[in-house]
C-alpha cells in the first residue's frame, strides 16, 4: 500500500475571526509554531513523505511558509481551488497529485493523538473502501456520530441528537482507496460528511471505522485554540514537532519578561513580545510582538501581533486582534473580540460577551 497524505486547508475559518483575517487557520501559531507543522510532523513520524495541500482561502501563505516541504523531510504540492469547493471537492481535486493507491485525507484544524499507523492498518485489513477515525468522546450530544456494527462496519451517519445511539463521532482523518476518491464529482463543491459518505454507505461501499479514545480536539474555536495550544506546549497532546514538552511556558527568542512576570499553564509568550512588572499569562497564546502591560491577567485568551495590553489589564477568555490596543485598566471577559487596531482607552472599560 503506497499513501499519499492529503491536508484539507482551504476553510475560512470564520469561528476563529478576527485571528483568521490576517492568516488562515492552520497558520495561527500553537506551542510556538503553525498548527500545520505539528500535523506535518506526525505524518512524517507515521513515514508518509508526499503530502499535498488542498488550499483556497489565503492559499499562498502556506507555500510561502513551508516551500517544498523539504526541511521536514517531505515533500510537499499545492493546490489551488479558485472557488471553495468544500470538503469532498477539495479532496477530489488533488486527485491527479496522488501517486499512490491509497490517500490519507486530514482536516487541518484537528489536534489529535491518533495512531495514524493503526487507522492504515484497520483499513488494510478490512480492505475497505474509505475508513474513517471515530473518536469516543464524553458529551456525543455536541457532534453528528457514527454507530459501526460488531465488524467495525459504519452502519450510519446520524445528525446530532440530544440521545445519540453510540459516543463514537467523526474525527476528520479519512483513508480512501484512490478510485473511490476519483469517483467523487470533480468540479462542484461537495461535502465529505454530508454527501460523500452517505452516499457510499447507500451504495454498498465498505466503509470501515477505526474506533479509538485518544486525545482529540477541533480547533474551529477560540477556546479550543487556546486549549490546544497548551495541551500541545505541556505535552497532553502529541506533536512530533516538539522535542519534549515544553511544560507550563513556551517563551521565543527576543520576549522580555520583567521582574515578577509569570507565564503558566502552557502559555506561549511570541518573539520580540514584552511583558510589563508582575504581568500574569495563563493558559494563553500571545502572538509576536505584543506587550503586556504591568501588573496585566492574561487568561485563556489569544494576543494578536503587535496588541498591547494596558497596565492593570484583565483579559480573559477573550481575542484581541492584531495590533489592538486595550487600555489601562480594562477588563474583557468570556468571549470577547476585539478587531485588528481597534483602541480601547484607558480606565475600566467592562466588556463582557455574555453581559
Ligand atoms: P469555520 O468557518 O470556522 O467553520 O472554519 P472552516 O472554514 O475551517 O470550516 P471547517 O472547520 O468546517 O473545515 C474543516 C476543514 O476543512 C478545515 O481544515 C478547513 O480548512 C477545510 N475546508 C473547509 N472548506 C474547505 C474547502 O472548500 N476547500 C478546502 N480545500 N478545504 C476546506
Amino acid at each position: 500500500m503506497s499513501v499519499d497524505a492529503v491536508l484539507l486547508v482551504g476553510g475560512k475559518g470564520t469561528r476563529l475571526r478576527p485571528l483568521t483575517l490576517s492568516a488562515p487557520k492552520p497558520m495561527l501559531p500553537t506551542a510556538g509554531v503553525p498548527f500545520l507543522t505539528h500535523m506535518l510532523s506526525r505524518i512524517r513520524a507515521a513515514g508518509i513523505t508526499h503530502v499535498v495541500l488542498g488550499t483556497s482561502y489565503k492559499a499562498e501563505v502556506f507555500e510561502e511558509h513551508f516551500g517544498d516541504g523539504s526541511h521536514l523531510g517531505l515533500e510537499l504540492e499545492y493546490v489551488v481551488e479558485e472557488v471553495p469547493l468544500g470538503t469532498g471537492g477539495g479532496i477530489r481535486n488533488v486527485a491527479d497529485r496522488l501517486r499512490g493507491d491509497t490517500a490519507m485525507i486530514f482536516n487541518g484544524d484537528i489536534l489529535s493523538g491518533v495512531d495514524l499507523g493503526a487507522v492504515l492498518d484497520t483499513h488494510r485489513e478490512a480492505d475497505a473502501d474509505v475508513t474513517l477515525h471515530l473518536v469516543k468522546v464524553e458529551d456525543p450530544r455536541r457532534f453528528g456520530c457514527v454507530p459501526t456494527d460488531g465488524d467495525g462496519r459504519v452502519t450510519a451517519f446520524l445528525e446530532k441528537t440530544d440521545n445519540p445511539p453510540t459516543d463514537q463521532i467523526n474525527a476528520g482523518c479519512y483513508v480512501f482507496r484512490r478510485s473511490v476518491l476519483e469517483s467523487i464529482p470533480a468540479g462542484r463543491e461537495v461535502s465529505v460528511e454530508r454527501e460523500t459518505f452517505p452516499g457510499l454507505l447507500a451504495s454498498g461501499a465498505r466503509v470501515q471505522g477505526h474506533v479509538d479514545a485518544s486525545y482529540w480536539l477541533d480547533l474551529g474555536t477560540p477556546a479550543a485554540f487556546v486549549r490546544g495550544s497548551a495541551d500541545l506546549a505541556r505535552g497532553i497532546a502529541p506533536s512530533a514537532a516538539l522535542p519534549k514538552p515544553a511544560g507550563e511556558a513556551i517563551v521565543l527568542d527576543g520576549a522580555v519578561l520583567r521582574e515578577g512576570a509569570t507565564v503558566t499553564g502552557g502559555a506561549t509568550i511570541g518573539a520580540g513580545c514584552q511583558l510589563g512588572v508582575d504581568a500574569k499569562v495563563d493558559g494563553a497564546v500571545v502572538f509576536d510582538g505584543a506587550v503586556i502591560g504591568a501588573g496585566a491577567v492574561v487568561e485563556r485568551s489569544v494576543i494578536g501581533a503587535h496588541a498591547r495590553i494596558g497596565d492593570g489589564a484583565v483579559v480573559r477568555d477573550a481575542v484581541i486582534g492584531d495590533g489592538a490596543v486595550v487600555g489601562a485598566n480594562c477588563e474583557l471577559r468570556d468571549g470577547v473580540r476585539v478587531w485588528p487596531g481597534v483602541h480601547l482607552p484607558d480606565g475600566g472599560v467592562r466588556f463582557s460577551a455574555d453581559a
